[in-house]
């Protein structure tokens, strides 16, 4: 058997194989609430083989949506709608996943295929924005945010918790925070958008201080048994790059002992002005780095769209889980497509048993 195909246990969870569907927005909510797209779609991504599917960025709070179609999990009415996709996930034999999260001054935006940028303010379907300080992102996201007070910071903490409850009585068994990509948490963390003078800014530890404390409100709520992971970004590409690494290794160190049981390695994006090494796999030394100087078990994902290379990067040990994004979006069995390539004895049992029978000696396009 292939590396990519052994199961993975993490906590009381088993994963079929090493495969993970990552969290991708569908802009397609109203209210926050889950409709038959989002059934349909996770559904469909379950079947598909993957041991793991993530659903896509969820606020914790209404200001802390990226667009106005964002998934919400701040009222129970979400909990239930979400409720039923966890129950599609895991009849299609997936862990089902969900990533929580704030959006800070990356909020209140049109949807990628509406333009991408920043509702303006004044227009009645954008909100206020916050932020750690009163910085834009700038580009397509101009507006500037309200620096939080210390009220505002404890109450999103606790919305974080709160949410995590929700996500553990709707059947989540693998909870992701979204400590990345230039939203709240990772740009408490970013020099560039944090320059406080209290206590949640200044040198790492106050820059790091929403994040951990953010953790330790969701560890008291999410239970022991099941994985508590982060999705976080450790690297900007903006030229401070070793500074930026050192403090990511030394916060993931800390997200460790306080009850992280897995990191999936990604980009800060906390800036629009980056150089990015865009290619096959690129995050994979970095994400091998962080699982060895970490000490934690690591995912990550960008361009890992052959299977050759997805099983590669876990034979090689640097990384435990391999996100496919974008592939799994051009074909939902990516998985099954992935076994047969790697010339598993049994691609057709990457399947649910009820497509599995019939495939196991059919071959389509033969
Ligand atoms: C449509 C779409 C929506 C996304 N939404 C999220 C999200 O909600 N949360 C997140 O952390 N990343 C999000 N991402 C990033 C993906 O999780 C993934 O990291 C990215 O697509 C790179 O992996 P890939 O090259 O396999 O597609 C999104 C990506 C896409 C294409």
């Amino acid at each position: 058997m292939s590396a990519l195909f052994s199961p993975f246990s993490l906590k009381d969870v088993t994963l079929r194989n090493r495969i993970a569907v990552p969290p991708m927005c569908q802009y397609s909510a109203t209210d926050g609430l889950t409709n038959d797209w989002h059934q349909a779609h996770y559904a469909g991504l379950a079947r598909g083989g993957a041991g793991l599917v993530i659903v896509e960025a969820t606020a914790v709070a209404p200001e802390g949506r990226i667009s106005p179609g964002c998934l919400g999990l701040w009222n129970d009415e979400q909990a239930a709608g979400l409720a039923r996709i966890a129950a599609a996930i895991k009849a299609g034999g997936a862990v089902p996943g969900i990533q929580i999260g704030h959006a800070g001054r990356k909020a209140s935006a049109n949807r990628p295929w509406e333009g991408d940028d920043h509702i303006p303010e004044g227009d009645p379907r954008a909100w206020h924005i916050l932020g750690p300080s009163a910085i834009a992102f700038g580009a397509n996201l101009p507006r500037v945010p309200t620096a939080m007070s210390r009220d505002d910071i404890a109450r999103v903490r606790s919305d974080f918790a709160a949410a995590a409850r929700r996500a553990r009585d709707a059947g989540f068994e693998w909870l992701e925070l979204h400590f990345a990509h230039g939203y709240l948490a990772q740009s408490f963390f970013s020099v560039h958008a944090n320059q406080r003078d209290d206590e949640y800014g200044g040198g790492y530890a106050g820059r790091s201080r929403f994040l951990l404390e953010t953790l330790a409100a969701v560890r008291a709520e999410w239970p022991e048994r099941l994985p508590l992971t982060a999705r976080f970004g450790v690297i900007e590409y903006d030229g401070r790059d070793a500074e930026t690494l050192a403090e990511s290794i030394e916060l993931t160190r800390a997200f460790r002992a306080g009850g992280l049981d897995l990191l999936n390695v990604s980009v800060g994006f906390s800036i629009p002005d980056t150089q990015i090494p865009w290619g096959p796999a690129f995050l994979a030394p970095l994400a091998e780095r962080v699982k060895r100087e970490a000490g934690l078990p690591v995912a990550s994902s960008w361009g890992i769209d052959a299977p050759a290379t997805a099983n590669q990067v876990v034979a090689d040990g640097q990384m435990d889980l391999v996100m496919v994004g974008r592939a799994h979006l051009a074909n939902p069995h990516w998985p099954y497509q992935a076994a047969l390539q790697l010339g598993e004895q049994r691609p057709s049992w990457v399947l649910p048993a009820p497509y599995a029978h019939w495939l196991e000696k059919y071959r389509p396009n033969r």
